[in-house]
């Protein structure tokens, strides 16, 4: 792994060393080196696809086909996709750190992928689907789709196990998160946008319990005003460099 094209902040290896309860969150922008497209910006699914006639309960009323055409596309490009040196990074932060919690908001499922364990999957997952009837979820990995719609073994057609606009996110997740949050003492807000809520108002919370905040991200973010210390580039170049050239010594336990 290269060093940094960026100036280090003379303080971020202090910072590194010294916490002990550390959060990630991240976004589409940590899988965006395994040639994930990102849902905001020049290349953006936003930008190309109507999130309403595709990502919301009501389009998958209207047009469950359409919404699983869609998902099985992305389903395509995500079931060849890798984990890049960004997702093995955060993996190996994991183990390096006493308390660890990885928010992604990302549904790939990449972060597990490269061995992350202790993840909250706040968006859901894009390989497990959710029988519309019986609400069991299970797991169904065929790329591509057998059948589209594809049904549960009732005979009820089964949707992504995601949130779409419009629903609210598991409560579970939701209170973990924010035990999390609230009890860190740093927090990487990594290749977000930082437009969506509740994720959008993570970063304030940890930020009033005391958190220090370091934002890794190409561009500035509305989480840019927040942070303490601004990386800016590419995760997958930005925290192998951080984690492997800077021979950190691994922290106590909290
Ligand atoms: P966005 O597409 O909104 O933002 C991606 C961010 O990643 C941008 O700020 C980019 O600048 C940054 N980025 C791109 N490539 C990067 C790289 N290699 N390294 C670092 N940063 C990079 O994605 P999210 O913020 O994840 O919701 O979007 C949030 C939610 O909006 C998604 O979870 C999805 C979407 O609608 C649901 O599906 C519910």
């Amino acid at each position: 792994m290269g060093t940094l094209s960026i100036p280090i902040p003379k303080d971020l290896k202090r910072t590194l060393s010294s916490a002990k309860c550390v959060v990630v969150i991240t976004g589409a922008g940590i899988s965006a080196e395994s040639g994930v497209p990102t849902f905001r910006g020049e290349d953006g699914l936003w930008k190309n696809y109507r999130a309403e006639e595709l990502a919301t309960p009501w389009a998958f009323k209207k047009d469950p086909a359409l919404v699983w055409q869609w998902y099985d596309w992305r389903r395509g490009i995500i079931g060849k996709a890798k984990p890049n040196p960004g997702h093995f990074t955060i993996a190996k932060m994991e183990k390096f750190y006493p308390e660890f919690t990885l928010i992604t908001q990302n549904v790939d499922g990449l972060h597990r992928k490269a061995g992350s364990e202790n993840v909250i999957e706040i968006h859901g997952n894009l390989w497990r689907v959710r029988c519309v009837e019986e609400g069991k979820t299970f797991y169904l990995n065929d790329v591509p789709l057998k059948e589209i719609p594809p049904r549960c073994s009732c005979g009820a057609l089964v949707r992504p196990d995601v949130v779409w606009f419009g629903e609210s996110l598991d409560p579970q997740l939701i209170s973990k998160a924010h035990a999390a949050l609230t009890s860190c003492d740093l927090l990487f807000v990594i290749g977000t946008s930082g437009v969506v809520q509740p994720v959008a108002s993570f970063p304030s919370l940890a930020k009033q319990s005391g958190a220090q905040i370091i934002e890794i991200n190409l561009d500035t973010t509305p989480i840019s005003a927040l942070a303490d210390i601004t990386l800016r580039g590419k995760s997958g170049e930005i925290l192998p460099a951080l984690f492997e050239n800077m021979s950190l010594e691994a922290p106590k336990k909290c």
